[in-house]
């Protein structure tokens, strides 16, 4: 039993052109007053004439260019590992333009910046804290990291007490002996995650191998991780956190700390990692002419094969890996990354102005990874939890526990496989995360889970008054880990449990 196993169905090497996804181009309009796009100010676009629009180079834009998190430089790099070297202190950045704004940020900035990782090779991040006794939001100095997502040794995984105390450091290893997938690293201190993370201690961590590489997706310049996030800003441009033990909520939307963003693009295929980065919010994204993207693929890696979905919501945790076609959009037009759950100042996510056009030699081939099914009929045991409390302003609760970090909740024996029945007893939606391994699920509300959820998983949407149920493996490590809901307020407020690995 491996974590993650691609299945071992013979990969075609045979490569089909994608199918186009976009209809003929009718782009939608645009919220008033956001989009100046370059059609505009050009008179129109096409308009029976042959003559391809160019962009009046002095138009600009409505909004701020998308950023995107620099891909950190190892320290030293040896034939078999990568060692980084990451800070975490308090920052001044421009996230509102012309304001500035105190972070808790991962070498200053937020999100930190991205670790690219292949698999099979190890890499080591030596974490400094810099971060004084007590920082944003009356929230402790001291740090955990984890890497959601990364299936790691216990004693690295960043169990909520393992802390880095202000003005010390520590080295954490992950070993990368997993599939190719988009992962994050953010803090996990017992209580104080929410504060943490949302004053901006989360990052991307991608790992790829030769095999990824070689399917020809959309890379390089065409491969951009989008973090989304939803923040609070007072007057003054500081973030403001409430600590609502609901899940806090903000009415500003940020993607890779950009407010407003804007991204030009060339009339082809990119790749796009999104990560829903947000504490408590959940997000159905959709272009806003109603086309269809590709989904490659969601938290573990990449799917058998690629879904088309007009839409796909995720939860806090959850990524998913897109591939979006501008191809029929005619250069000058625009085209918006929308949330479908969202309204006014949260409708919009991303706006892709398309300025060029560009031949197109990425493809995404019919076939990606053929995955592992884990058979039900393997599971050794069946565990259920119930996921209730959170009225009156008490604690949020599994199996009416709130967590305790010397109790074990569960103890899977390593090497075994199991299926886990999560019941939500209250009226809100709990994303629940489990650490160090992937899984897959087997149901949500008693029906299979449509084909973009299909493939490996680590963090599943418990609905509101619903249930869900799930199947994994425990390889390779043994010893204390955590599963959670992933709305970092149900988390700091105690909906939490320990598990073990027993060997
Ligand atoms: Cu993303 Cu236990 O967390
Ligand atoms: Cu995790
Ligand atoms: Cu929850």
């Amino acid at each position: 039993m491996i974590l993650g196993k691609a299945g071992k169905g013979t990969v075609s090497t045979s490569r089909r052109q994608v199918l186009k996804v976009m209809g003929a181009a009718a782009v939608a309009p645009l919220r008033p007053g956001l989009i100046v796009g370059a059609a505009q100010l050009l008179g129109g676009c096409g308009g029976g004439s042959s003559d391809v629009p160019v962009p009046d180079p002095d138009s600009v834009p409505v909004g701020s260019p998308l950023r995107v998190p620099p891909v950190l430089t190892p320290s030293s790099a040896t034939a078999t590992d990568d060692a980084y070297v990451l800070s975490v202190g308090e920052a001044e950045i421009e996230i509102l333009p012309g304001m500035s704004t105190r972070i808790v940020g991962f070498d200053g900035m937020t999100p930190g910046p991205t670790i690219r990782a292949r698999a099979g090779r190890p890499v080591t991040v030596s974490l400094l804290n810099e971060l004084p006794p007590t920082t944003l939001g009356d929230a402790p100095g001291e740090v955990v990291i984890h890497l959601h997502g990364g299936h790691v040794p216990a004693s690295d995984d960043g169990f909520p007490t393992d802390t880095v105390p202000p003005g010390t450091s520590r080295i954490y290893s992950y070993p990368n002996n997993q599939l190719p997938a988009t992962l994050w690293y953010h803090d996990h201190l017992m209580d104080f995650t929410g504060p943490h993370v949302w004053f901006g201690m989360a990052g991307l961590y991608l790992i790829t191998d030769d095999y990824e590489e070689g399917l020809g997706l959309p890379n390089g310049a065409y491969e951009v991780p989008l973090v989304i996030q939803d923040r609070n800003f007072d007057g003054d441009g500081n973030l403001v956190y409430t600590g609502n033990r609901n899940g806090e909520i903000g009415d500003t939307l940020l993607v890779n700390g950009t407010v407003a963003p804007y991204l030009r693009v060339a009339d082809r295929k990119y790749r796009f990692r999104i990560l829903n980065g947000s504490n408590a919010r959940a997000y159905r994204i959709a272009l806003s002419n109603g086309d269809s993207f590709q989904v490659l693929g969601m938290e573990g890696g990449l799917l058998p094969s690629p879904v088309a979905a007009s839409s796909i919501t995720l939860t806090t945790a959850e990524r998913v890996d897109i591939v979006i076609d501008f191809s029929s959009i005619p250069v000058g037009e625009s085209l918006v990354l929308r949330n479908l759950l969202g309204s006014g100042d949260t409708a919009d996510i991303l706006r892709f102005d398309v300025d060029r056009m560009e031949t197109d030699d990425s493809q995404v081939p019919s076939v990606l990874r053929p995955i592992e099914r884990l058979a039900v009929g393997d599971a050794v045991q069946t565990r259920s939890f119930t996921l209730s409390g959170g009225m009156m302003g008490g604690l949020w609760t599994i199996n009416g526990n709130p967590f305790d970090p010397d109790r074990v909740d569960a103890d899977p024996k390593l090497g075994t496989v199991e299926i886990w029945e999560f019941r939500n007893a209250t009226m809100m939606d709990h994303p629940v995360h489990i650490h160090q391994t992937l899984f897959q699920i087997l149901e949500i509300n008693g029906s299979p889970p449509p084909a973009t959820h299909a493939g490996w998983k680590d963090t599943v949407n418990v609905p509101a008054r619903g249930s869900a149920r799930i199947i994994m493996g425990f390889p390779d490590y043994a010893g204390r880990y955590v599963f959670h809901c992933h709305v970092l307020e149900h988390e700091d407020h105690a909906m939490m449990a320990r598990f073990d690995v027993i060997p």
